[in-house]
């Protein structure tokens, strides 16, 4: 089923439960976040829950895994970076 998803405010359609982290690196949409401490630019590196390097915002939840997200209808998703 075709679903309609929000990444950094631009729309994107993509399949139900398709994992989130997949969909964003097949869009080329990385890096994810930065690190808080040096700002190092940072992106999904295990895809199974363990590094923690690809952390976005959920429907306004922060650090959540993409890695371990499906995404859903109307699910709206922001990169943690900074305007630089
Ligand atoms: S890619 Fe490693 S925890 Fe998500």
């Amino acid at each position: 089923m075709t679903i309609n998803i929000i990444i950094d405010d631009k729309s994107y359609t993509a399949e139900a439960g398709e994992n989130l982290a997949a969909f964003m690196l097949r869009h080329e949409l990385t890096p994810f976040r930065e690190h808080p401490v040096d700002q190092t630019k940072r992106a999904p590196h295990c895809m199974m829950g363990i590094c923690f390097e690809c952390l976005v915002e959920v429907d306004g939840v922060p650090s959540v895994q993409a890695c371990l997200t499906s995404l859903k209808e109307g699910m709206s998703i922001k990169r943690n970076l900074s305007n630089d």
